[in-house]
């Protein structure tokens, strides 16, 4: 029984950024994406974690086709979204709309928001003119803004109401995915919790799938379904939510979880103090092995002579050596 259509599916996606090297240096590249590959469901939340600089912004662009990618092939509803153009492309530009960590930079301070929620309406010709400022009241209202806020500047609300905003303005077009970079790490925490109900209520009643890209841990584990645990640019872990929660595999995952010890179900077995004495490896010159091995406390003898790949333990998928 397949009672859930795939809507997403990256295989093996690739982003080297080239740096720019010396007069006649040999070429470098810093891997910010090394063959990630995952699905997403129609009506799943995805969540991807990790620290800073492992890849996840690098791999939002690449979803919304705003990256070319280095090598990999990414599948929306079943076409190769390399391939699309004209007609295709602007239904896929649709389709797939994106909310960033910053409300305030990701609407035009001189626009009212009657004229920035109307304009996604127009551009891909979703109402009758006439209509237009109705659904745009309809869909303000649903993310609990009033309608006296039609006519003013987004410089006139509080960062909370700003990014309920930018969530009703990437509603607006009936989306099948949205792609949350750090939704809520610009807000205050009072007003995370907020946001954060919205998104659950989205995903409640419209169906609308997520990539929810967070290292808050216990935003992931409030909205995911499934998550994926980054390090430099690869997916060392993937499972379901509840199991990556309440059993991680990997140490990295481990070690994460470690730090957000307010989520209860964490067993204190999978809790790891330790992170070892190394450093973090740059994704210019990642280390020979298993790119965690440097601050891994759990490492063997060849954890830094052989990279281990992802593979499926218990209906789960984890890269490293100790499974
Ligand atoms: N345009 C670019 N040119 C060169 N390097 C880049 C570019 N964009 C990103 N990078 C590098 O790619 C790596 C991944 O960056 P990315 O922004 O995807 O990380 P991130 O996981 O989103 O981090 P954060 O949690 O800080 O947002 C980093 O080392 C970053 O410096
Ligand atoms: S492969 Fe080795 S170094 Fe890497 S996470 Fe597993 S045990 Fe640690
Ligand atoms: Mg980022």
């Amino acid at each position: 029984m397949n009672e859930k259509q795939n809507l997403l599916s990256v295989e093996a996606l690739k982003k080297y950024f080239q740096l720019k090297s010396g007069f006649g240096g040999p070429k470098k590249f810093l891997k910010a994406v090394d063959g990630v590959s995952f699905d997403v469901n129609e009506n799943a939340v995805f969540a991807i974690v990790g620290e800073s600089g492992c890849g996840k912004t690098t791999v939002a662009r690449l979803l919304m086709k705003l990256l070319e990618p280095t090598d990999g092939k990414i599948m929306f509803k079943g076409r190769d979204v390399a391939a699309l153009k004209g007609g295709d492309l602007m239904a896929f530009r649709r389709s797939v709309q994106i909310v960033f960590q910053d409300p305030f930079a990701s609407l035009n301070p001189r626009m009212r928001i009657v004229d920035a929620l109307s304009e996604p309406f127009k551009i891909h010709k979703l109402a009758p003119k006439h209509e237009i400022k109705d659904r745009v009241r309809e869909i303000l209202m649903k993310v609990g803004i009033t309608d006296e806020a039609l006519y003013r500047y987004p410089h006139e609300f509080s960062g909370g109401q700003r990014q309920r905003i930018c969530i009703a303005r990437a509603l607006t077009v009936s989306p099948s995915l949205i792609v949350a970079d750090e939704p809520l790490s610009a807000l205050d925490v009072s007003i995370q919790a907020q946001i954060l109900n919205l998104l659950q209520d989205i995903k409640k009643e419209t169906g609308i799938a997520l990539v929810l890209i967070s290292h808050d841990l216990r935003v992931v584990h409030y909205l995911s379904d499934e998550v994926a645990v980054m390090y430099l640019g690869r997916i060392v872990e993937r499972a379901k939510t509840e199991a990556i929660f309440s059993g991680p595999l990997h140490p990295y995952t481990m070690l994460l979880l470690s730090s957000a010890p307010e989520i209860r179900r964490i067993k204190p077995e999978n809790r790891t103090r330790s992170v070892g004495s190394g450093d973090v490896p740059s994704p210019v010159n990642l280390p020979q092995g298993c790119a965690f091995h440097t601050r891994c406390p759990k490492r063997l003898a060849v954890c830094d002579k052989v990279e281990p790949v992802l593979k499926e333990t218990n209906g789960r998928q984890v890269a490293c050596h100790l499974y």
